[in-house]
């Protein structure tokens, strides 16, 4: 069996598909012992660090839920609230963590800041998210897509949005690793980076999986099993709203959308949070400016039996806690 102690986890492309398995394998078991309320305080004595430069609601708690069941002290440093960044440096808030943490959790602008992390803590570094990759999130994402589905190779997955996004960006790797046919349907002004499609390209040649761009949204969710969409704008992206609504509004994953697939049991994911109304800050101010009252996914398709997306957000807490108690 693999020993992934002392590793971090900075994308899935440092992950061979026996490893990526192996935390599925580990979350699904760990699901059913919180689920029996079995307890399984197996970390005791350790400490993690949770360091965000970006809010969370997720991976957070995710966090910090899992570490209470692993027996874990968790300690959150949220933005400014720290010296990072502003009187120190990565390297060195990553040997001083690396000194009182067993783990630290990145989440951030920059992939060099998770990078540099892992360089100089010393420690295993779990990546939270970064402007390029978000790989925690895509062991929730394939776990949920097992549990509803009952596998994962050979699916169709088909990702409508923008298709520059770190969540794309890291299903696409997970995809080639994992034997998944994964399409992204975006504008030609959003593909992925060409190096990175490159990879996963030689990636699914090895997987039996297959990565495909186009931005003929109806042609590419034919056949799928799941479509996955996120925000059109990320973390940092708030400034470029109306560029951004102007690319994109035509990927919006509707009921035509979901009709399109010709699958009658297509799941929906989303890596959440969403914008399906005009409940929030930024729902309403897109409202108002654009007319626009639902952004990436209706409503109508969030609420509908086809969306799985809270039982994906629990599945946070589980392939989490894997990651860690296989890697502290
Ligand atoms: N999906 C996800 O990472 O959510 P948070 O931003 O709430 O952590
Ligand atoms: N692409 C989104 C994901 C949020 C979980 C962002 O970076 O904001």
């Amino acid at each position: 069996m693999s020993d992934l102690r002392g590793r971090s986890f900075l994308t899935l492309m440092d992950y061979s598909p026996e490893e990526i398995q192996l935390l599925l394998d580990t979350a699904a078991d760990l699901k059913r012992t919180k689920q029996a309320h079995i307890p399984h305080a197996t970390h005791k004595g350790k400490s993690i660090a949770l360091l965000f430069e970006k809010t969370s609601t997720r991976t957070r708690c995710a966090f910090e839920v899992a570490a209470a069941d692993l027996g874990i002290n968790a300690v959150y440093l949220g933005q400014g609230e720290t010296q990072f960044g502003k009187k120190e440096s990565t390297e060195d808030t990553a040997r001083v963590l690396g000194r009182m943490f067993d783990g630290i959790e990145f989440r951030g602008f920059a992939h060099q800041t998770v990078k540099d992390l892992a360089e100089f803590s010393g420690v295993p570094v779990w990546n939270g998210l970064t402007d390029e990759f978000h790989p925690t999130q895509v062991l929730a994402d394939f776990l949920t897509i097992i549990e509803h589905t009952g596998k994962l190779k050979g699916s169709k997955l088909v990702f409508v949005g923008d298709g520059s996004d770190n969540v794309s960006n890291s299903l696409m790797i997970g995809a080639a690793k994992m034997g998944v046919h994964y399409v992204i349907a975006t504008p030609d002004s959003l593909q992925p980076p060409a190096e990175l499609i490159e990879k996963a390209k030689q990636l699914a040649e090895n997987s039996g999986g297959s990565i495909n761009i186009t931005s003929d949204l109806m042609a590419a969710v034919d056949g799928a099993d799941v479509l996955y969409t996120d925000v059109w704008m990320s973390m940092g992206q708030e400034d470029q709203m109306a560029d951004r609504i102007e690319k994109l509004r035509n990927y919006q994953v509707n009921m035509d959308v979901v009709r399109a697939t010709h699958n009658p049991n297509v799941k929906f994911l989303h890596c959440l949070p969403a914008f399906h109304d005009q409940n929030t800050v930024i729902g309403r101010e897109v409202y108002e400016k654009f007319g626009l009252g639902e952004m990436e996914v209706t409503d109508e398709v969030f609420r509908s039996p086809h969306s799985i997306v809270f039982d994906q957000s629990e599945n946070r807490l589980h392939t989490i806690k894997a990651l860690m108690a296989l890697t502290l």
